[in-house]
């Protein structure tokens, strides 16, 4: 290890180690170095991770004089005091109730001391000294010698009479952290090939500079190869990073961004789109149908317009499903299945050009849960609507789109809608497979002319859970709702 990767502070601890034999306490560094406390710890802490130090860290339980015992030391304890009065001469409880505070507590010991008996003298009751008492105060107490051991952080004399003094709140047990640095091999050898500590500058502050004092000075080089401990700040779900990117792509694209409800009428997701009432998507096995409320009111006008382009094309031109459209089927309440339901209601509402909106937002299909899919996903869904927009424009956007995303080998697909023509897949090499990753196409007529929209419409769908899977890594669609913090710690920042 280059001495360019030490600091100060560093180099300061490793010679005061050295300097106590290799292990010391932070306190006896910070008396040696003359370093505050949070600077020795600092210090230590990124030697311990350059392999130069180790620290260990031992809980320890000492013992602490209590303000009681400490009134002990200084005024004695009540039964000495009480003994004192009585050899003196007062005797009589209700004289030495006038001396004392604590007189119960004081007979209680010299009882339990066998220093004092208690007798009656004309019917008042009074304290006689017992042989013990008489001697007992010619020399110190023992519970003095161990308050004063305790009060020096020496040693005890007397365990029992601690274990006495702890009872009677004169002592207390108190537990603390006992830490020990100690220099590694590596620690050792480098403070022995000695250390220059030299008067250098870490940070540059106002004042060096208004001084000058820079100028005499060495600056610390940086080291870019110094360790930094890992840090994890709270941060946005990896998900929503990605949602956040998007958006950001789509606006800097000239989008405007659109939202809508979760709860949706057949009408709006599925019949305005052209989508035959018995689709197989309408199932009750692919799309959930809510029951409070069963139904939804839909506008009759455009109801009746919607019925007609089902049956037989009404004014478009084209020749329907043929099939008898159920308004009862229109007015039911489900679930979003697909954001699309978010662009045409816009449509429907601004039938004007030109229009470039787009939509992120959760959809809901009863998908048998696997690796690539889920119940609930996230759709990134657009149009544009212009006079001269073309299917070469939709292949542009949507390879512009994936490039910013950072998607190299895509392929795009001939491919199916109701509410489409030509419809288009988009698909990305995933796991040496190529993987489906949303629907494109262009309005029918059948959708866009009953809502009064006379230029083409670009339309598409994207999946956002399975391109998260190729840009984090991610082997499985469900490890991305797992909440597992530690994987969640590990993602970058988008
Ligand atoms: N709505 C389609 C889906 O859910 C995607 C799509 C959107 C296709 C717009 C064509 C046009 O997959």
């Amino acid at each position: 290890m280059g001495e360019e990767t030490l600091s100060n502070t560093e180099k300061q601890v490793l010679l005061a180690l050295n300097e106590h034999g290799g292990r010391a306490t932070p306190e006896e560094v910070m008396q040696t170095t003359d370093l505050e406390m949070v600077k020795v710890m600092n210090a230590s802490s990124w030697l311990q991770s350059k392999g130069l130090v180790t620290m260990h860290e031992e809980l320890r339980s000492h013992y602490q004089i209590t303000g009681e015992g400490k009134r002990f030391l200084s005024r004695g304890l009540p039964e000495e005091n009480v003994l004192q009065l009585v050899l003196d001469g007062v005797a009589d409880f209700a004289s030495l109730q006038k001396k004392t505070d604590d007189l119960g507590i004081a007979v209680g010991w010299l009882r339990r001391k066998g220093w004092c008996d208690i007798q009656r003298r004309d019917g008042e009751k009074a304290l006689v000294p017992t042989e013990d008492g008489e001697k007992a105060l010619a020399s110190p107490l023992p519970e003095k010698a161990v308050l004063q051991a305790v009060s020096q952080g020496r040693e005890v004399p007397d365990e029992q009479v601690l274990r006495e003094l702890v009872q009677r709140g004169a002592v207390e047990e108190k537990e603390c952290i006992v830490r020990t640095i100690m220099l590694t091999e590596r620690g050792r050898e480098a403070a022995a090939a000695g250390l220059e500590i030299t008067d250098e500058i870490v940070q540059l502050t106002p004042q060096l500079i208004r001084s000058g004092e820079w100028r005499k000075k060495e600056f610390r080089p940086y080291d870019v190869r110094a360790f930094a401990p890992a840090a994890f700040p709270g941060k946005r779900h990896p998900l929503m990073q990605l949602v956040e990117r998007i958006r950001r792509i789509f606006v800097e694209m000239g989008f405007t961004e659109i939202t809508g409800g979760f709860v949706e009428s057949c009408f709006w997701d599925m019949d305005v789109l052209f989508i035959p009432q018995d689709h197989p998507a309408r199932d009750m096995q692919d799309t959930f149908y809510c029951s409070h409320p069963a139904s939804m009111e839909v506008d009759k006008k455009l109801l009746r317009t919607i019925a007609r382009v089902h049956e037989n094309g009404g004014d478009t031109g084209s020749q329907g499903w043929g099939y008898t459209f159920s308004p009862r089927e229109a007015e039911r309440v489900l679930l979003r299945t697909h954001t699309t339901v978010n662009t045409i209601r816009y449509l429907a509402h601004n039938p004007e050009p030109p229009a470039k909106i787009f939509s992120i937002g959760k959809v809901f299909r009863k998908e048998n849960i696997d690796s690539t899919h889920l119940p609930e996903f996230y759709q990134v869904e657009g149009i544009v609507y212009e006079e001269d927009a073309d299917f070469g424009e939709l292949i542009g956007i949507l390879h512009q789109f994936y490039a910013k995303m950072g998607f190299r080998e895509l392929r795009f697909r001939p491919s199916y809608y109701p509410y489409t023509e030509p419809s288009m897949d988009v698909e990305a090499r995933w796991q040496g497979k190529w993987m489906e990753l949303g629907g494109s196409g262009i309005f029918r007529p059948e959708v866009t002319e009953p809502l009064g929209i006379q230029h083409p419409v670009l339309a598409w769908g994207l999946g956002l859970e399975r391109m998260a899977l190729n840009m984090l890594d991610v082997q499985d669609i469900r490890e991305l709702y797992l909440s597992d913090i530690q994987w969640l710690q590990r993602q970058p920042l988008l």
